[in-house]
C-alpha cells in the first residue's frame, strides 16, 4: 500500500516538473476575455470588422490569409459586411492573378485573400487554432472547454509582448518578445498604437488593436464556431431528455418484477 502511494507520488512529481519545464520554454501568454468564449459565446461583429481593418492595413503587407474566401466577410455570425461593401473591399485592396486573362485583375468576393507576400511570414488563416496559449493542450480539459485553447490570447500576447531589445544573428535582426517561444522573433513589431483609425471611434492602442485582430483571426480559423456551439447545446439538451425518458421506461418495465420479488 505504502509502496503504491510512493510510486504514484513520484509519478505526479515527475509530471509536474515536466510541465513546469515545458512552460518555461514557452513564452508568457496572458488571459484575455473574448466575447466568443464559453458555451454561449458569440463573435462580436464590430470587433471582427475592426480586426479586419487592422489585418488589411498592417498585417497584409506580409501575411496572407489564403484559405479564407473574401465573400465570407458578408456571412452572418462573422463580420457581416453588406455585399456591396465586400465587393468594394475586394476590388480596392487586393489583386489576383487570373490565368484566363494571363494578367492581374482586381479581386472579387469569389476570390480568396492572397497568400503571404513575405516568404518568411506564415499564412494567418489557421494561426488562431495552430497556436495554443496558457492552458494549451497541457491544461485541464474543462478549462479549454470554457476558455478555448488560448490561440487568440497567444496572438495578443505576441503583438503586445515586444521588449524593445534587438539582436543581429547571421545577418537577420531578431526582436525580443516575451510571448514567442525562445524569446526572439524575426517579425519587427507590427503594432505601435494608432496604426489604424477605427470608423466606430474605438480606442486604437496596441492592446485593443491586437485583441480585435486576434478575434478576427479566430473567426477566420473557425467561422462556424457559433453554429457548432449551438448544435452542441441542442445535442446535450436532447441527450438529457433521452436519459430521463430511458430512466422512466426502465423503471416502468421492471416495476412488475420488482414488486413480485418484494412479495416473495
Ligand atoms: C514586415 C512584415 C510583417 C508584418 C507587417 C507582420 N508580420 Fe507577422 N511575421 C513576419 C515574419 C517574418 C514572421 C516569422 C517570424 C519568425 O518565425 O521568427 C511573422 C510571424 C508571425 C506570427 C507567428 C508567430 C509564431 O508563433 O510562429 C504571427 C501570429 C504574426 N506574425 C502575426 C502578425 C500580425 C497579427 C500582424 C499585423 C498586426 C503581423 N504579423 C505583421 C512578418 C510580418
Amino acid at each position: 500500500m505504502f509502496r503504491k502511494f510512493t510510486l504514484s507520488a513520484l509519478a505526479a512529481l515527475a509530471m509536474t516538473v515536466g510541465a513546469a519545464h515545458a512552460a518555461s520554454e514557452e513564452g508568457h501568454v496572458e488571459d484575455v476575455d473574448f466575447s466568443f468564449e464559453g458555451p454561449f459565446g458569440a463573435f462580436d461583429q464590430m470587433q471582427l470588422q475592426r480586426g479586419l481593418q487592422v489585418y488589411t492595413e498592417v498585417c497584409a503587407a506580409c501575411h496572407g490569409l489564403r484559405y479564407v474566401p473574401i465573400r465570407t466577410l458578408a456571412d452572418e455570425g462573422g463580420p457581416h459586411l453588406p455585399e456591396d461593401q465586400v465587393r468594394a473591399y475586394a476590388a480596392q485592396n487586393f489583386e489576383t492573378f487570373d490565368p484566363e486573362l494571363d494578367d492581374f485583375r482586381a479581386a472579387t468576393p469569389s476570390d480568396h485573400f492572397p497568400a503571404s507576400n513575405d516568404a518568411n511570414a506564415p499564412d494567418l488563416s489557421l494561426m488562431a487554432k495552430a497556436r495554443a496559449g496558457f492552458h494549451g493542450p497541457y491544461g485541464l480539459g474543462i478549462n479549454q472547454f470554457v476558455n478555448g485553447i488560448g490561440g487568440p490570447e497567444y496572438i495578443v500576447s505576441l503583438l503586445a509582448g515586444y521588449t524593445g531589445e534587438t539582436k543581429e544573428e547571421a545577418g537577420t535582426t531578431f526582436y525580443g518578445n516575451t510571448a514567442f517561444p525562445g524569446g526572439w522573433i524575426a517579425m519587427p513589431p507590427p503594432l505601435v498604437g494608432d496604426d489604424v483609425t477605427y470608423a466606430d471611434g474605438h480606442e486604437a492602442d496596441v492592446h485593443h488593436e491586437a485583441e480585435d485582430l486576434a478575434a478576427f483571426l479566430m473567426w477566420a480559423a473557425e467561422p462556424h464556431m457559433m453554429a457548432r456551439k449551438h448544435a452542441g447545446f441542442v445535442a446535450v439538451l436532447f441527450l438529457t431528455l433521452l436519459a430521463v425518458l430511458l430512466y422512466l421506461t426502465n423503471k416502468r418495465l421492471w416495476a412488475p418484477h420488482k414488486r413480485r420479488n418484494h412479495e416473495a
